[in-house]
């Protein structure tokens, strides 16, 4: 019987867990051995004992056990940790190979079948399996929540007998999972929604959820491959900041999770920009991990710039823990069912398209092309 082996995350600020006791429970189901590090589940609130009941055996060690054959985890694991991963293991995790390219070079020494939770693709029949979409959309909510809690403003119109306080103004910029959720969010508070991005079929899901779209003059639909967005110019960029600079000017919160797939992401508010806003409001910038969308944005916490805070919210998901594990389990559990065959045992199908997208190392060699030419200088 295969040895799933869940980890204890060390990455700072990271509080989830790979799996949960219900997920333990369905993975032991599947026909898998389930090992969880000690203290694993202990920010999201899950005990050994939880684990144990479930069907887990509990791990002492400090590293995997020599039997585990696949490793999840949420967070990327250090080059010293990939050294501890038992040689040829499978591992489920995101990884996010443009900005950890050590890790993915020792993941190639330490021959482990690297199966990145961020390169799965996005097609119906891996929708369950989607971590990017389960923690962006926890992400999007969070924002909003943590925008209104900083804030000395309501979100809604409210009419007392002292007088009428107008809604709060909202910029999302990026209208993709966690963008989506973040409108729905700020809307259900009452607040007034602007949002703007660079495709073209992200105008309708705006308007749907009650949102009003930013147009740029002369924008051109910038939907890239699978859905994502392609990588626009710095013309339409000097362009996009020019609108979005009135907007800013006005908004109380603003809520950026532009991204383009393995690219820094898209510089959209200036400190210019930053220095035209309303001293009291807010900026939290999901995108802070891959360089931020606002240049202000400092990865390590917040700052203030003129009265303005600046919040990166790289974090988000992992300050919902407990649900943020449960949906990311449930997601890894999804994608081990993909890893067994009928008979439960394991292997890895590369005929199946989503093992396949998903591949990131094997057999020493890195076998997703844009990591490839990445570690190979061409990007
Ligand atoms: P993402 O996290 O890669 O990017 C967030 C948003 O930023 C995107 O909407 C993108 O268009 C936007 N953006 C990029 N550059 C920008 C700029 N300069 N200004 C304004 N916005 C900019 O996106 P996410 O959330 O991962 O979704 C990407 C696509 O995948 C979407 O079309 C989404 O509907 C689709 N999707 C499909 C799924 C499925 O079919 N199972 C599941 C989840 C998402």
């Amino acid at each position: 019987m295969a040895v799933l082996y869940v980890c204890k995350e060390s990455a700072e600020g990271e509080r989830r867990v790979a799996a949960t006791p219900d997920s333990v429970r369905r993975l032991v189901g599947q026909g898998l051995e389930v090992a969880v590090a000690s203290g694993a589940g202990g920010h999201a609130r899950f005990t050994d004992a939880a684990y144990e009941e479930a069907g887990a055996r509990i791990h002492d060690g400090t590293g995997p056990p020599d039997d585990a054959s696949i490793v999840a985890r949420v967070a990327p694991p250090s080059p010293d940790e990939v050294g501890a991963l038992p040689q040829g293991a499978t591992l489920l995790s995101f990884i996010a190979p443009h900005r950890n390219q050590d890790t993915v070079r020792a993941l190639m020494e330490q021959r482990i079948t690297t199966l990145s939770m961020e390169l799965v693709p996005r097609i119906s029949r891996a929708q369950s399996m989607d971590a990017l979409s389960s923690q962006a959309s926890i992400a999007g909510y969070r924002s909003v929540i943590v925008a209104a809690y900083h804030l000395d403003k309501h979100f809604p119109l409210f009419m007392t007998a002292a007088g009428t306080i107008r809604p709060a103004n909202i910029v999302v910029l990026g209208a993709g999972v966690a963008g989506l959720q973040a409108v729905a969010t700020a809307k259900r508070l009452g607040a007034v929604v602007y949002v703007s991005d660079i495709r073209e079929a992200a105008k309708q899901e705006v308007a749907s959820l009650g949102g009003k779209f930013i147009d740029v003059p002369d924008a051109e639909d910038a939907t890239g491959e699978g859905g994502y967005a392609k990588e626009v110019g710095e013309d339409f960029l000097t362009r996009q900041r020019k609108v979005l600079t009135e907007h800013l000017a006005e908004a109380h919160a603003v809520i950026t999770t532009a991204q383009i797939p393995g690219r820094p992401a898209p510089r959209l508010v200036t400190a210019e920009m930053v220095a035209a806003m309303q001293p009291g409001s807010v900026v939290i910038d999901l995108a802070a991990a891959d360089g931020g969308n606002c240049a202000l944005t400092d990865v390590a916490g917040p700052t203030e710039h003129d009265g303005v805070r600046i919040l990166p919210g790289q974090h988000l998901p992992s300050d919902m823990a407990g649900e943020a594990s449960a949906l990311y389990a449930r997601n890894i559990t999804s994608f081990c069912g993909l890893l067994l065959d009928d008979e439960g045992a394991f292997r890895i199908d590369l005929d199946d398209e989503v093992v396949a997208g998903a591949l990131l190392t094997s057999n020493g060699e890195v076998t997703h092309e844009p990591t490839a030419k990445l570690l190979g200088g061409e990007a």
